[in-house]
């Protein structure tokens, strides 16, 4: 699994095995703290990036769907260790660099944001992200545990020519088994034990079930090589959607990449989070309910992505176009 995972990212050279997406981001933070020897870490408001105390900090996800991106129970002393920024800002992380560049350890993100719906970086923003953490020697990490396996074989990291330091994976990487996994260059990887000072071991990580059944899909995915079908039938689906939304009158954003896209009711393009909040979610409901009665399950939640899978074969994606366009057909205008 090791070296399937190696061969597949190109950041990675050395891999640690956990059981979770939450696991693999955790572990990876603290492994760019003990690195760095700093404390501080930059998150983006609206990526979700698990459940650990440090990363509940204007999280995406049931954390944003729930009203509470901010949880409870998380310490005050631990919350102040993380910088919250806007996505798609240089500024911004160009201020806290200036700030406070010498106590961050790392800027995490989820290169594609897909947490808070699908935001998609500005062209070059995720190179800039790059060149600032190298110019302040804070690690950069992509939390790829959605678009790992996804967006391509090797995630975003496979189609943007930006290489983080540290990448985390997980879901697709258990094949429905619970698994996660982060990994990096060698002289880094060392520093966790044993060969290193940085902790991290777990009873079930690594184990034979769990990895033969993601080893499996990832077999699976390079033998059938699904993601230009899936891309094909992502662009069926937003093409679908914009016309019955322009023929409505009702103006949305639909970003996409891959095999992901999401449904903004928004008049101007989606760059961050403060843009999410600002959407009309209020159509999401009727849109969810419409879809739902004609046969068709779209994400509950205004601010979840939507996915194809390898599952939606051409005439699934036919029947749902046809009843998408008759949902918004029927859609009322808000009151
Ligand atoms: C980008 C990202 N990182 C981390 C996680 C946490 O993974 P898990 O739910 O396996 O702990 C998720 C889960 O949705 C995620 O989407």
């Amino acid at each position: 699994m090791a070296e399937t995972i190696a061969g597949v990212f190109k950041s990675i050279e050395s891999v640690r095995m956990v059981n979770s997406g939450t696991e693999a981001t955790m572990s990876a933070i603290r492994l760019a703290r003990g690195y760095t020897g700093r404390n501080k870490i930059v998150k983006f408001a609206g990526c979700y990036h698990g459940h650990s105390d440090s990363l509940l900090v204007k999280a995406g996800s049931g954390a944003l769907t729930c009203g509470n991106p901010d949880s409870a129970g998380v310490p005050a002393l631990v919350a102040a260790q993380t910088i919250v920024l806007p996505f798609n800002s240089i500024d911004a992380l160009d201020a806290a660099f200036s700030l406070e560049g010498k106590d961050i350890a790392c800027v995490i993100l989820e290169p594609y944001p897909a947490n808070m719906g699908l935001v998609l970086p500005l062209p070059d923003y995720l190179s800039q992200v790059r060149d600032r953490c190298s110019r302040n020697g804070s690690l950069l990490i992509f939390d790829e545990v959605m678009t790992g396996f996804r967006i391509s074989l090797s995630g975003v990291q496979g189609i943007e020519p930006v290489v983080p330091d540290l990448t985390t994976l997980g879901k697709i990487i258990g094949g429905g088994l619970p698994v996660g996994a982060f990994g990096g260059p060698r002289h880094i990887m060392e520093h966790l034990a044993p060969t290193g000072p940085v902790y991290q071991a777990g009873t079930l990580s690594g184990n034979p079930l769990a990895l033969s059944a993601g080893l499996a899909a990832i077999e699976l995915l390079e033998q059938h090589d699904p993601y230009n079908s899936l891309a094909e039938s992502t662009r069926r689906i937003v093409q679908t959607l914009i016309n019955a939304f322009a023929k409505k009158g009702i103006p949305v954003k639909i970003p996409y990449s891959g095999s992901m896209f999401s449904l903004f009711f928004s008049e101007t393009e989606v760059r961050q989070y403060e843009d999410v909040l600002k959407t009309r979610s209020t159509w999401y409901k009727p849109f969810f309910n419409g879809a739902l009665k004609r046969g068709v399950f779209v994400p509950p939640s205004a601010y979840e992505t939507w996915f194809v899978s390898t599952a939606h074969e051409s005439n699934i994606i036919d029947k749902a176009c046809e009843a998408l366009s008759a949902t918004v057909a029927a859609l009322e205008p808000e009151s």
